[in-house]
């Protein structure tokens, strides 16, 4: 399953990469910060016309078209392009991610960085791998030298979590705060030991899945803001090396 899960991450990437720097029609969602484009929904038309065809019993929940039930366990979580402001402003960071679920626990995870033609993917106990090279979070136990990563929701009123408290409190306790928009790929930085840590409020399942997955995979710790087991629908997402997940968790208690 992971080949096909590449093969059409890939594939979608293809559309996205051809759509980018061109005119494209922008719509607003639910607000004017929300966007889609023309290229979200043939990225996503197409893998599902690929789930469809291949894998007919399983079912999807993708963004832009929402959940189709099936009769399988299986379920594919979609996004089809994960950082649409950055796309829609030719800023060339986004990626489509696709994780696959059985009976609701993740078994495969593919995030697609498109511009830099990197797969991040893997299987469940495969480990996590970046371009065919096993990839794993870095080994940094102090706070104060780590690079951290954060994003924002699209609703900022919707929120409640005093998240620009806590943005200056891990600026003052880090290295640096970075804000890349697209979470899929922050999951996968956190992965790779580029970024020690990343969080946010209000993720959807279709930005979780796969990167959750991979960073676990690749020996990173993910939970709630207090320390506590999630699953992909949970709205606070703490996700590290593991090594500096505690203090992050004091950091967010106190503010
Ligand atoms: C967004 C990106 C961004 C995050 C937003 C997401 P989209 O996804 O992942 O980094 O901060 O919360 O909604 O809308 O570009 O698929
Ligand atoms: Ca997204
Ligand atoms: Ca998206």
């Amino acid at each position: 399953m992971i080949e096909d899960i590449i093969k059409i991450s890939k594939e979608a990437g293809s559309i996205i990469r051809n759509g980018f720097g061109t005119n494209l029609n922008i719509e607003f969602k639910t607000n004017e910060t929300n966007l889609v484009t023309q290229i979200d929904k043939a990225s996503e038309k197409l893998i599902k016309e690929f789930i469809s065809k291949n894998y007919p019993t399983h079912g999807i929940l993708a963004e832009e078209s929402g959940e189709t039930k099936n009769s399988s366990d299986f379920v594919w979580v979609v996004d089809p392009l994960d950082g649409t402001t950055n796309f829609a402003h030719s800023l060339p960071i986004f990626s489509v991610s696709i994780g696959v679920q059985k009976s609701g626990k993740t078994v495969a995870g593919v995030v697609y960085d498109v511009m830099q033609d990197i797969v991040y993917c893997a299987e469940k106990g495969s480990g996590a791998f970046a371009n065919d090279k096993k990839i794993s979070v870095s080994k940094n136990d102090n706070i104060g030298h780590s690079l951290l990563v954060t994003g924002f929701p699209y609703d900022l009123a919707e929120s409640n979590e005093k998240i620009f408290e806590k943005f200056e409190a891990f600026t003052r306790a880090s290295r640096g705060m970075r804000r890349l928009g697209s979470a899929a790929i922050d999951f996968c930085y956190v992965a790779k030991g580029v970024f020690d840590g990343f969080w946010e409020v209000y993720l959807h399942p279709w930005d979780v899945c796969a990167g959750k997955f991979i960073l676990e995979e690749a020996g990173g710790r993910v939970t709630g803001f207090d320390g506590e087991d999630i699953d992909i629908y949970s709205k606070k997402i703490l996700a590290t090396n593991g090594l500096i997940h505690n203090t992050m968790v004091d950091i967010m208690r106190k503010n």
